[in-house]
C-alpha cells in the first residue's frame, strides 16, 4: 500500500462540497484561524473550490465569489486539490462524489450523518484500501470530540453502553416545552431560525437524525455493522401533561439514544424518556448534547457540549482537516481510518427489553376503567409502583391515569396494552415511555 503523499507541502488545497450553515462556519474559521492551522498543519490550507447549487445565492462575507461552482466536475477533476469536505448533506450525490473523491486519492471530510450510518464501514473499507483517510467527526455531537473519542482515546478499552443527548434539535424543543410551556412547533421555528434543525426537520423531531448519529458511534465504540434497523421514535406526541408528571415522579423527559453491548447482539433504540433528576444528563438542556460513555475499565466518562450550529460544527469539521491535512502532509495518510474495525452485528428485539415503564392512559372518567387496566396488567404480570389519577372533571370526561411500572418485559407491556386499547374508554393510544437508570 502507498501512502499518498501531496505534491507541495507547503499548501493543502481544500475544497467545500457545500456552503450552508456548516460550510460557511468552516470559510470563517479557515480565514480566521489562517496562521494557527498552518503552524499545526505544516502547510497553509488553501480553498480552491466551493460546490453549490446556486451561486446566486447570499453566502458569507469571507466567501470568495471566484470560489463557486454547480459543477462537481470542476472538484473532482482538479488534482491539485487535496482534500475534500463533503458539507451537503443527504445520499445522492454526496455518496457518489465521496467515493470519487477517495478513489482519486483525495482525503474526505464529511459532517453527514446519514451518508455514514448508511454507508459507513463500505466507505472506511474503500479509504483504507486506497490509502487516505475519511474523517467524520462533525457527524454526530457538533462541536463535541465524540468520534475521536471512540476511535483513539478508548481503543484500549471496551464500551460496555453508551446513553446520549444526540440532536440538539430536540433538545433545544423539549427543554423549552417543560421550562415554559410553549407549542412544539414555535419551538421548532426557532430552531430552524437558529440553523439547528436539518434541511427536513422531521428528520430531527421523529428522531431518525439521533438514530443516524448512533449508529455512527456503534460503529466505533462497539465495532458494529448493524443488520437491521434501530427503533426510532421522536417527541411530536409528547404534552404538558408528560412534562408535568415527569416532574412529579421525579425525572424529567429527554430524546435519548441508548446502545448497550449484549454480547452476540447489540442494544440500540431511540426514543424519549424518563430520566431521573439527579442524572447528568437531566441537566443537559438546550441545543447542547451530551454523551454518557461506560468502559469496562475506565468507567463512566461524560461529553458535553454544543451539538448543533455553525461554528461548534465547523471546529469539528476543521480539526479533522488538520487531521488528514497533516497526515498527508507527513506521508501517513489513512493510518487513522485503517485503524476502524467492524463486523456484521445483530439488533436485540426490542420485545426484550426490561425497564419500568411510565404508561399514561387518558380515559372516559367512569366506573370500571381502573379495574380493567389494572386487571389487564396484572394478566400479563406487569406490577403497578406508583399511579395517579388527574382531575376531577364531570363523569365521562376524559382524564389522564398515569402510572409508573416495577421493572417488566417490553412484550408484556406491548401485550397489555393493545388489550386496554380494545376496551374502548381510552381518548388516544396510551403512551409508553421508558425510564432509564443508568
Ligand atoms: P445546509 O445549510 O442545507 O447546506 C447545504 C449546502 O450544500 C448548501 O450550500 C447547498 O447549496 C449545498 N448542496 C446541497 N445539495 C447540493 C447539490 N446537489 N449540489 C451542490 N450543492 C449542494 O446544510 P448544513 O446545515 O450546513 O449541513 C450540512 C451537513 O452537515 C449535513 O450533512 C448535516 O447533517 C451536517 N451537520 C449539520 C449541523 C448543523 O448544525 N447544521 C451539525 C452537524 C452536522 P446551496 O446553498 O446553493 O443551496
Ligand atoms: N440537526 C442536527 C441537530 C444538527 O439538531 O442535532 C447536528 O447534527
Amino acid at each position: 500500500m502507498e501512502f499518498s503523499k501531496i505534491n507541495t507541502p507547503q499548501r493543502v488545497k481544500v475544497a467545500l462540497l457545500g456552503c450552508g450553515t456548516v460550510g460557511g462556519g468552516v470559510i470563517r474559521l479557515l480565514r480566521d484561524n489562517a496562521e494557527h492551522l498552518a503552524a499545526r498543519v505544516g502547510a497553509e490550507l488553501e480553498i480552491a473550490h466551493v460546490l453549490v447549487r446556486d451561486t446566486s445565492k447570499q453566502r458569507v462575507p469571507e466567501c470568495l465569489p471566484g470560489w463557486l461552482t454547480t459543477d462537481p466536475e470542476v472538484v473532482l477533476n482538479d488534482p491539485s486539490v487535496d482534500v475534500v469536505l463533503e458539507l451537503m448533506g443527504g445520499e445522492h450525490p454526496a455518496k457518489s462524489l465521496v467515493e470519487r473523491a477517495l478513489e482519486s486519492g483525495k482525503g474526505v471530510v464529511s459532517a453527514n450523518k446519514f451518508l455514514l450510518a448508511k454507508h459507513g464501514p463500505a466507505l472506511i473499507a474503500r479509504a483504507a484500501q486506497r490509502g487516505v483517510d475519511l474523517a467524520f467527526e462533525a457527524s454526530v455531537g457538533g462541536g463535541i470530540p465524540v468520534i475521536r473519542t471512540l476511535r483513539d482515546s478508548l481503543t484500549s478499552d471496551w464500551v460496555s453502553s453508551i446513553h446520549a443527548l444526540l440532536n440538539g434539535t430536540c433538545n433545544y424543543i423539549l427543554t423549552r416545552m417543560r421550562q415554559e410551556g410553549l407549542p412544539f412547533e414555535s419551538i421548532l421555528a426557532d430552531a430552524q431560525r437558529l440553523g439547528y434543525a436539518e434541511a427536513d426537520p422531521a428528520l430531527d423531531v421523529d428522531g431518525h437524525d439521533a438514530a443516524q448519529k448512533l449508529v455512527v458511534l456503534a460503529m466505533l465504540a462497539f465495532g458494529a455493522e448493524l443488520v437491521g434497523e434501530v427503533h426510532t421514535e421522536g417527541i411530536r406526541d409528547l404534552d404538558e401533561t408528560d412534562f408535568r408528571f415527569a416532574e412529579r415522579f421525579g425525572f424529567t423527559i429527554k430524546h435519548l439514544a441508548v446502545g448497550i453491548d449484549r454480547g452476540e447482539q447489540l442494544e440500540l433504540r431511540v426514543h424519549p424518556a424518563l430520566v431521573p433528576q439527579a442524572n447528568p444528563l437531566a441537566s443537559i438542556h438546550g441545543v447542547l448534547n451530551g454523551v454518557f460513555i461506560h468502559g469496562r475499565a475506565l468507567g463512566p466518562c461524560l461529553l458535553v457540549g454544543r451539538g448543533a450550529g455553525e461554528m461548534p460544527t465547523a471546529v469539528s469539521v476543521v480539526a479533522d482537516l488538520v487531521d488528514v491535512a497533516r497526515a498527508r502532509v507527513e506521508g501517513a495518510s489513512g493510518l487513522a481510518t485503517r485503524a476502524i474495525r467492524t463486523k456484521k452485528k445483530q439488533l436485540m428485539p426490542l420485545g426484550e427489553l426490561e425497564a419500568r415503564y411510565y404508561l399514561r392512559f387518558d380515559v372516559r372518567d367512569e366506573p370500571g376503567v381502573l379495574g380493567t387496566i389494572a386487571s389487564e396488567l396484572g394478566k400479563h404480570n406487569i406490577s403497578v409502583e406508583q399511579m395517579v389519577q388527574e382531575g376531577r372533571g364531570s363523569p365521562g370526561a376524559t382524564v389522564p391515569v398515569l402510572m409508573i411500572t416495577h421493572r417488566s418485559r417490553e412484550a408484556a407491556v406491548d401485550a397489555a396494552l393493545s388489550a386496554v386499547a380494545k376496551a374502548g374508554f381510552l381518548a388516544r393510544k396510551p403512551r409508553l415511555l421508558r425510564i432509564e437508570e443508568f
